[in-house]
Protein backbone atom coordinates (compact mmCIF):
# COMPACT_ATOMS: atom_id res chain seq x y z
CA UNK A 1 0.00 0.00 0.00
CA UNK A 2 1.07 3.64 -0.44
CA UNK A 3 -0.10 6.92 1.01
CA UNK A 4 -2.17 8.96 -1.38
CA UNK A 5 -1.08 12.10 -1.85
CA UNK A 6 -2.04 15.34 -0.27
CA UNK A 7 -4.75 13.03 1.65
CA UNK A 8 -5.54 14.18 4.86
CA UNK A 9 -7.20 12.18 7.82
CA UNK A 10 -8.46 13.98 11.19
CA UNK A 11 -9.31 12.22 13.65
CA UNK A 12 -11.70 14.33 16.53
CA UNK A 13 -10.80 12.64 20.14
CA UNK A 14 -7.26 11.41 21.19
CA UNK A 15 -8.51 9.13 23.79
CA UNK A 16 -7.65 5.36 23.04
CA UNK A 17 -10.18 4.61 19.51
CA UNK A 18 -8.63 7.66 18.14
CA UNK A 19 -4.85 7.23 19.21
CA UNK A 20 -5.24 3.62 18.37
CA UNK A 21 -7.03 4.64 14.77
CA UNK A 22 -4.12 7.26 14.28
CA UNK A 23 -1.28 4.74 15.11
CA UNK A 24 -3.51 2.23 12.43
CA UNK A 25 -3.63 4.72 9.75
CA UNK A 26 0.23 5.83 10.42
CA UNK A 27 1.46 2.41 10.35
CA UNK A 28 -1.14 1.32 6.97
CA UNK A 29 0.21 4.93 5.51
CA UNK A 30 -3.83 5.35 5.36
CA UNK A 31 -3.49 9.06 4.91
CA UNK A 32 -0.23 11.22 4.05
CA UNK A 33 -1.13 13.43 7.12
CA UNK A 34 -3.06 12.18 9.99
CA UNK A 35 -4.64 15.33 12.61
CA UNK A 36 -5.49 14.10 16.03
CA UNK A 37 -8.00 17.05 18.13
CA UNK A 38 -8.94 16.81 21.32
CA UNK A 39 -10.32 19.05 24.17
CA UNK A 40 -7.47 18.27 26.52
CA UNK A 41 -4.54 20.14 25.53
CA UNK A 42 -2.00 18.23 27.29
CA UNK A 43 -3.00 15.11 26.29
CA UNK A 44 -3.42 15.31 22.84
CA UNK A 45 0.19 17.49 22.62
CA UNK A 46 1.72 14.16 23.64
CA UNK A 47 0.13 12.06 21.99
CA UNK A 48 0.69 13.52 18.77
CA UNK A 49 4.34 13.72 19.90
CA UNK A 50 4.37 9.87 21.16
CA UNK A 51 3.03 9.08 17.18
CA UNK A 52 5.65 11.35 15.81
CA UNK A 53 8.49 9.96 17.31
CA UNK A 54 7.75 6.98 15.94
CA UNK A 55 7.24 7.89 12.27
CA UNK A 56 10.91 6.80 11.11
CA UNK A 57 9.31 3.56 11.43
CA UNK A 58 5.90 4.59 9.52
CA UNK A 59 6.49 5.49 6.40
CA UNK A 60 5.59 8.78 4.33
CA UNK A 61 2.76 10.33 6.61
CA UNK A 62 3.04 12.37 9.21
CA UNK A 63 1.41 13.55 12.38
CA UNK A 64 0.08 16.71 13.51
CA UNK A 65 -2.31 17.96 15.98
CA UNK A 66 -3.65 19.94 18.69
CA UNK A 67 -6.69 21.38 21.13
CA UNK A 68 -7.91 24.50 17.98
CA UNK A 69 -10.21 22.79 16.09
CA UNK A 70 -8.76 24.13 13.23
CA UNK A 71 -6.59 21.38 13.32
CA UNK A 72 -9.42 19.16 11.16
CA UNK A 73 -8.99 21.97 8.24
CA UNK A 74 -9.33 20.97 5.14
CA UNK A 75 -9.41 17.27 5.72
CA UNK A 76 -10.55 14.69 3.14
CA UNK A 77 -12.04 12.86 5.96
CA UNK A 78 -12.94 13.49 9.68
CA UNK A 79 -13.33 10.60 12.04
CA UNK A 80 -15.24 11.31 14.76
CA UNK A 81 -14.55 9.10 18.03
CA UNK A 82 -15.01 11.87 20.77
CA UNK A 83 -17.47 11.40 23.77
CA UNK A 84 -18.07 9.18 26.78
CA UNK A 85 -16.82 5.78 26.82
CA UNK A 86 -19.22 2.57 27.48
CA UNK A 87 -18.66 1.37 31.33
CA UNK A 88 -18.65 -2.53 32.05
CA UNK A 89 -22.32 -3.98 31.72
CA UNK A 90 -23.38 -0.48 30.16
CA UNK A 91 -24.81 -1.01 26.66
CA UNK A 92 -23.96 1.54 24.07
CA UNK A 93 -27.67 2.87 23.63
CA UNK A 94 -27.48 3.74 27.16
CA UNK A 95 -24.41 6.55 25.96
CA UNK A 96 -26.53 7.60 23.39
CA UNK A 97 -27.85 11.44 25.31
CA UNK A 98 -24.47 12.62 26.10
CA UNK A 99 -22.91 12.06 23.17
CA UNK A 100 -26.22 13.56 20.98
CA UNK A 101 -25.35 16.72 22.72
CA UNK A 102 -21.52 16.67 21.78
CA UNK A 103 -22.18 15.81 18.32
CA UNK A 104 -25.25 18.80 17.92
CA UNK A 105 -21.84 21.55 18.74
CA UNK A 106 -19.49 19.65 17.12
CA UNK A 107 -20.90 19.16 13.59
CA UNK A 108 -21.45 22.23 11.74
CA UNK A 109 -17.90 23.64 12.99
CA UNK A 110 -16.15 20.27 11.60
CA UNK A 111 -18.55 20.71 8.54
CA UNK A 112 -17.25 24.97 8.33
CA UNK A 113 -13.52 23.74 8.62
CA UNK A 114 -13.59 20.60 6.36
CA UNK A 115 -16.71 21.45 3.71
CA UNK A 116 -15.68 18.54 1.43
CA UNK A 117 -14.86 16.41 3.97
CA UNK A 118 -16.36 12.52 4.22
CA UNK A 119 -17.46 11.95 7.90
CA UNK A 120 -17.01 8.67 9.85
CA UNK A 121 -19.11 8.34 13.05
CA UNK A 122 -17.44 5.77 15.28
CA UNK A 123 -18.51 7.21 18.80
CA UNK A 124 -21.03 4.62 20.67
CA UNK A 125 -24.09 4.45 19.72
CA UNK A 126 -22.84 4.81 16.75
CA UNK A 127 -25.83 4.02 14.77
CA UNK A 128 -27.92 6.65 16.46
CA UNK A 129 -25.07 9.12 15.89
CA UNK A 130 -24.67 8.32 12.92
CA UNK A 131 -28.00 9.81 12.10
CA UNK A 132 -27.47 12.41 14.92
CA UNK A 133 -24.28 13.81 13.14
CA UNK A 134 -26.02 13.47 9.36
CA UNK A 135 -29.00 15.91 10.81
CA UNK A 136 -26.89 18.06 12.25
CA UNK A 137 -24.41 18.80 9.12
CA UNK A 138 -27.20 18.92 6.68
CA UNK A 139 -24.78 16.61 4.60
CA UNK A 140 -26.23 13.61 2.47
CA UNK A 141 -25.80 10.24 4.62
CA UNK A 142 -23.18 9.62 2.01
CA UNK A 143 -21.02 11.53 3.41
CA UNK A 144 -21.71 11.21 7.06
CA UNK A 145 -21.91 7.27 8.12
CA UNK A 146 -20.65 4.77 11.32
CA UNK A 147 -17.93 2.30 11.29
CA UNK A 148 -20.96 0.32 11.98
CA UNK A 149 -20.23 -2.87 12.11
CA UNK A 150 -16.98 -3.49 10.55
CA UNK A 151 -15.43 -4.20 13.23
CA UNK A 152 -18.02 -7.27 14.05
CA UNK A 153 -17.97 -8.48 11.01
CA UNK A 154 -14.08 -8.67 11.68
CA UNK A 155 -14.99 -10.93 14.28
CA UNK A 156 -17.10 -12.61 13.29
CA UNK A 157 -14.27 -13.81 10.06
CA UNK A 158 -11.80 -14.42 12.50
CA UNK A 159 -14.07 -16.74 14.30
CA UNK A 160 -15.07 -18.85 11.59
CA UNK A 161 -11.40 -18.47 10.33
CA UNK A 162 -10.46 -20.54 13.86
CA UNK A 163 -13.05 -22.38 13.48
CA UNK A 164 -12.68 -23.83 9.57
CA UNK A 165 -8.72 -23.19 9.31
CA UNK A 166 -8.48 -20.81 6.55
CA UNK A 167 -7.37 -17.68 5.90
CA UNK A 168 -9.44 -14.83 7.31
CA UNK A 169 -9.30 -12.78 4.32
CA UNK A 170 -11.30 -16.11 2.65
CA UNK A 171 -13.50 -15.72 5.02
CA UNK A 172 -16.54 -14.01 3.42
CA UNK A 173 -18.88 -13.02 6.55
CA UNK A 174 -21.05 -10.36 7.46
CA UNK A 175 -22.84 -8.62 10.62
CA UNK A 176 -25.35 -6.37 9.72
CA UNK A 177 -27.44 -4.21 11.65
CA UNK A 178 -27.22 -2.51 14.65
CA UNK A 179 -23.50 -2.19 15.89
CA UNK A 180 -24.71 -3.19 19.53
CA UNK A 181 -27.14 -5.76 21.10
CA UNK A 182 -29.83 -6.85 18.08
CA UNK A 183 -26.75 -7.23 15.44
CA UNK A 184 -26.66 -10.29 13.49
CA UNK A 185 -24.50 -12.42 11.18
CA UNK A 186 -26.00 -12.50 7.40
CA UNK A 187 -25.34 -16.53 7.20
CA UNK A 188 -27.48 -17.00 4.38
CA UNK A 189 -24.45 -15.25 2.55
CA UNK A 190 -21.62 -16.19 3.87
CA UNK A 191 -18.64 -18.28 2.26
CA UNK A 192 -15.44 -19.74 2.75
CA UNK A 193 -13.61 -19.12 0.05
CA UNK A 194 -16.25 -20.63 -3.03
CA UNK A 195 -18.27 -22.58 -1.08
CA UNK A 196 -21.28 -21.45 0.89
CA UNK A 197 -20.99 -21.95 4.65
CA UNK A 198 -24.20 -23.57 4.80
CA UNK A 199 -22.26 -26.51 2.65
CA UNK A 200 -19.09 -26.69 4.50
CA UNK A 201 -18.11 -29.73 5.83
CA UNK A 202 -16.63 -29.33 9.26
CA UNK A 203 -14.35 -32.03 10.77
CA UNK A 204 -16.12 -32.11 14.12
CA UNK A 205 -13.81 -34.22 16.05
CA UNK A 206 -10.90 -32.49 15.44
CA UNK A 207 -11.22 -28.70 15.58
CA UNK A 208 -7.72 -28.42 15.19
CA UNK A 209 -7.32 -30.73 12.26
CA UNK A 210 -7.68 -28.04 9.51
CA UNK A 211 -4.38 -26.01 9.89
CA UNK A 212 -2.38 -29.01 10.27
CA UNK A 213 -3.52 -31.93 8.38
CA UNK A 214 -4.10 -31.57 4.74
CA UNK A 215 -7.63 -32.18 3.14
CA UNK A 216 -8.85 -33.22 6.97
CA UNK A 217 -10.79 -29.19 7.15
CA UNK A 218 -13.51 -30.82 4.70
CA UNK A 219 -15.08 -33.72 7.20
CA UNK A 220 -18.70 -34.61 6.94
CA UNK A 221 -20.12 -32.76 9.45
CA UNK A 222 -22.25 -29.72 8.40
CA UNK A 223 -22.54 -26.54 10.75
CA UNK A 224 -25.06 -26.84 12.99
CA UNK A 225 -27.62 -24.38 14.21
CA UNK A 226 -26.62 -24.53 17.68
CA UNK A 227 -23.02 -23.78 16.63
CA UNK A 228 -24.29 -20.51 14.34
CA UNK A 229 -26.23 -19.28 17.54
CA UNK A 230 -23.42 -19.37 19.62
CA UNK A 231 -21.11 -17.82 17.08
CA UNK A 232 -23.70 -15.02 16.88
CA UNK A 233 -23.77 -14.59 20.71
CA UNK A 234 -19.79 -14.41 20.79
CA UNK A 235 -19.37 -11.68 18.11
CA UNK A 236 -22.52 -9.84 19.85
CA UNK A 237 -20.64 -10.45 23.24
CA UNK A 238 -17.04 -9.22 22.00
CA UNK A 239 -17.04 -6.31 23.26
CA UNK A 240 -18.30 -6.53 26.45
CA UNK A 241 -15.86 -9.27 27.42
CA UNK A 242 -13.08 -6.96 26.12
CA UNK A 243 -14.48 -3.98 28.17
CA UNK A 244 -14.65 -6.08 31.13
CA UNK A 245 -11.11 -7.35 30.52
CA UNK A 246 -9.41 -3.83 29.86
CA UNK A 247 -12.17 -1.15 30.30
CA UNK A 248 -12.17 -0.52 26.58
CA UNK A 249 -12.05 -1.71 23.24
CA UNK A 250 -9.18 0.14 20.98
CA UNK A 251 -7.16 -1.75 19.00
CA UNK A 252 -9.68 -3.41 16.71
CA UNK A 253 -11.85 -0.45 16.44
CA UNK A 254 -8.95 1.44 15.34
CA UNK A 255 -7.96 -0.80 12.65
CA UNK A 256 -11.42 -0.84 11.39
CA UNK A 257 -11.86 2.67 11.27
CA UNK A 258 -8.48 2.91 9.20
CA UNK A 259 -9.70 0.43 6.74
CA UNK A 260 -12.77 2.45 6.06
CA UNK A 261 -10.65 5.86 5.59
CA UNK A 262 -8.35 3.77 3.14
CA UNK A 263 -11.38 2.72 1.17
CA UNK A 264 -12.36 6.88 1.04
CA UNK A 265 -9.10 8.11 0.47
CA UNK A 266 -7.62 5.53 -2.15
CA UNK A 267 -11.39 5.91 -3.86
CA UNK A 268 -11.40 1.79 -3.41
CA UNK A 269 -14.94 1.06 -4.41
CA UNK A 270 -14.35 -1.75 -1.19
CA UNK A 271 -17.42 -3.08 -0.36
CA UNK A 272 -17.85 -2.41 3.95
CA UNK A 273 -20.95 -2.71 6.29
CA UNK A 274 -20.60 0.85 7.20
CA UNK A 275 -24.07 2.23 9.44
CA UNK A 276 -25.89 4.80 7.31
CA UNK A 277 -29.58 6.25 7.04
CA UNK A 278 -31.13 3.74 5.07
CA UNK A 279 -34.28 5.03 2.61
CA UNK A 280 -36.48 1.86 2.02
CA UNK A 281 -33.70 -0.62 2.48
CA UNK A 282 -35.60 -3.98 2.76
CA UNK A 283 -38.21 -1.76 3.80
CA UNK A 284 -36.32 0.00 6.29
CA UNK A 285 -36.36 4.01 6.18
CA UNK A 286 -34.90 6.75 8.50
CA UNK A 287 -32.36 4.60 10.78
CA UNK A 288 -28.84 4.19 10.63
CA UNK A 289 -28.08 0.45 10.19
CA UNK A 290 -25.07 -0.88 8.85
CA UNK A 291 -25.59 -3.49 5.70
CA UNK A 292 -22.74 -4.02 2.91
CA UNK A 293 -21.93 -0.60 1.62
CA UNK A 294 -19.73 0.42 -1.47
CA UNK A 295 -17.51 2.90 -0.24
CA UNK A 296 -15.08 5.34 -2.56
CA UNK A 297 -14.21 8.66 -2.73
CA UNK A 298 -17.49 9.95 -2.42
CA UNK A 299 -18.53 8.02 0.77
CA UNK A 300 -21.01 5.55 0.21
CA UNK A 301 -21.25 4.83 -3.62
CA UNK A 302 -24.38 2.70 -3.13
CA UNK A 303 -25.80 0.43 -0.52
CA UNK A 304 -26.19 -3.53 -2.41
CA UNK A 305 -29.81 -4.64 -1.81
CA UNK A 306 -28.38 -8.45 -0.23
CA UNK A 307 -31.47 -11.27 -0.71
CA UNK A 308 -31.99 -11.59 3.74
CA UNK A 309 -33.66 -15.07 4.47
CA UNK A 310 -37.03 -15.12 5.93
CA UNK A 311 -35.44 -14.95 9.39
CA UNK A 312 -32.73 -12.55 8.55
CA UNK A 313 -35.49 -9.74 7.20
CA UNK A 314 -37.38 -10.08 10.79
CA UNK A 315 -33.94 -9.73 12.40
CA UNK A 316 -33.23 -6.85 10.28
CA UNK A 317 -36.76 -5.21 11.25
CA UNK A 318 -36.38 -5.77 15.06
CA UNK A 319 -33.05 -4.01 14.77
CA UNK A 320 -34.47 -0.81 12.86
CA UNK A 321 -37.46 -0.64 15.47
CA UNK A 322 -34.75 -0.83 17.93
CA UNK A 323 -32.62 1.61 16.86
CA UNK A 324 -36.07 3.91 16.44
CA UNK A 325 -37.23 3.62 19.82
CA UNK A 326 -33.98 5.18 20.96
CA UNK A 327 -34.28 7.68 18.17
CA UNK A 328 -37.76 8.36 19.01
CA UNK A 329 -36.25 9.03 23.00
CA UNK A 330 -33.62 11.61 21.63
CA UNK A 331 -36.03 13.54 19.39
CA UNK A 332 -34.07 12.24 16.77
C1 LIG B 1 -16.67 -2.32 20.05
O1 LIG B 1 -17.50 -3.03 19.48
C2 LIG B 1 -17.20 -0.94 21.99
O2 LIG B 1 -18.25 -0.57 19.97
C3 LIG B 1 -17.06 -0.96 20.53
O3 LIG B 1 -15.53 -2.71 20.26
Amino acid sequence: MSVIENSKLAIVGAGAVGTSLAYAALIRESAREVALYDINSAKVAAEVLDLAHGTQFTGASRVTGGDDLDVVSGANVVVITAGARQHPGQSRLEMAGVNVEILRDLMPKLVERAPDAIFVLVTNPVDVLAVAAQQFSGLPPARVFGSGTVLDSSRLRWMLSERVGVAISNVHALIVGEHGDSEFPLWSQARIGPISLADWMLARSEPGAARSGGTASLGSVPFSEAEFESIAEEVKNAAYKVIEGKGATNYAIGLSGARIVEAVLRDEGAILPVSSVLTDYRGVSGVALSVPSVIDAGGIARVIDVPFSAKEQALFEHSAATLRASLDTLGL
